[in-house]
């Protein structure tokens, strides 16, 4: 039998490679820049699978592009750059890689967090300009994190790993989520809940780990920064478009809130000017950068692809309805 054609929007680390290789054809598009849409749609004409990440967007004019195309395979978790019930609708299985890379993004949040907290990168930048002359009883004083009130809003793997290391801090913390999770699951991570403007009332940090969706857009605006103290930081890792950024910028502009770390934003990579502040910490989307947690997440997004042309269900099969028999 032919072995399905896959193209793959980027390398694949060689364990996943391989893998991807020993059941598929497989073209891997390897230069530094990301292909056009139109070198996209050209690549993708004859293919039968897409192994993408989150920059590509799958909807209609793709699939329509792709007629042979029966599975997408996204390298990573959120998957809201893919039209779902698109792919759905043209029996088209979608993918993502939940699971592999919730500590390292957890440890990213953290990572900025302790960054605006301590004005780790304002004190790197003043050090590297040479402007520094000598130690002084009010340099760069930030704000305590140990013993504060850390407020996780969507308690899901990676909500939970942030809570976890948290407790290492000796932090209160509370979670907000759609469903209350099991009680053995507080216990487990020491964790309280809130109704959600509880949880922006009592927290020092109030760190976002919801997916994007028709649910969670611009979820975080004006009324939701005005709840916040004063004295608090907002962190996000999760999707730039949750936050209302236009929002975010009046309420750091006003100091409605005391500054922000954030990975990720509302149409990426452009950065709103009104983020560029000293009290913001800013990432180009980091999160479950690490070449461990990379590797493991293409290696997943492999195995799903070899799962589907294999003919049995990937593991992490975002929509199963498309696999019926239509
Ligand atoms: C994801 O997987 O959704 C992250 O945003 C990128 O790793």
């Amino acid at each position: 039998m032919p072995k399905a054609k896959v193209f793959s929007t980027h390398p694949l680390y060689p364990e996943a490679q391989q893998l991807l290789q020993a059941t598929c054809e497989c073209e891997f598009w390897s230069k530094p820049e990301r292909p056009s849409r139109e070198e996209l749609f050209r690549r993708i004409q004859d293919k039968e699978g897409l192994v993408c990440l989150l920059t590509e967007k799958i909807g209609d004019d793709l699939l329509r592009a792709a007629p042979k195309l029966r599975l997408v395979a996204n390298v990573a978790v959120g998957y809201d750059n893919i039209d779902l019930p698109a792919c759905t609708k043209r029996g088209v299985a979608a993918t993502n890689t939940p699971g592999v890379l919730d500590e390292t993004t957890a440890d990213f949040a953290w990572a900025l967090l302790l960054a605006v907290a301590r004005r780790v990168v304002e004190a790197d930048q003043f050090v590297r300009a040479g402007s520094w002359q000598g130690w002084d009883f009010d340099q760069f004083c930030g704000t305590d994190v140990w013993g504060k009130t850390l407020g996780i809003v969507g308690f899901g793997r990676i909500g939970r790993a942030v809570a976890r290391r948290a407790n290492g801090f000796g932090m209160k913390v509370l979670y907000h989520n759609r469903n209350r999770a099991d009680e053995a699951i507080e216990k487990d991570n020491r964790a309280e809940y809130r109704d959600m403007n509880t949880l922006l009332a009592e927290s020092d940090f109030v760190s976002l780990h919801i997916p994007l969706n028709g649910d969670t857009r611009q979820l975080f605006d004006a009324p939701k920064f005005f709840r916040m103290k004063p004295t608090a930081f907002l962190i996000n890792t999760s999707r730039g478009p949750v936050v209302d950024e236009a929002a975010l910028v009046h309420a750091l502009e006003s100091k409605k809130i005391a500054g922000a770390g954030l990975d990720v934003f509302e149409q990426e990579p452009f950065v709103h000017a009104g983020l560029k502040r000293s009290n913001v910490v800013l990432a180009p989307h980091l999160g479950s950068a690490s070449n461990e947690t990379r590797a493991k997440m293409a290696l997943v997004a492999a195995q799903n692809a070899v799962a589907f042309f294999q003919g049995r269900r990937p593991p992490n099969m975002l929509n199963p309805e498309a696999m019926k028999p239509r």
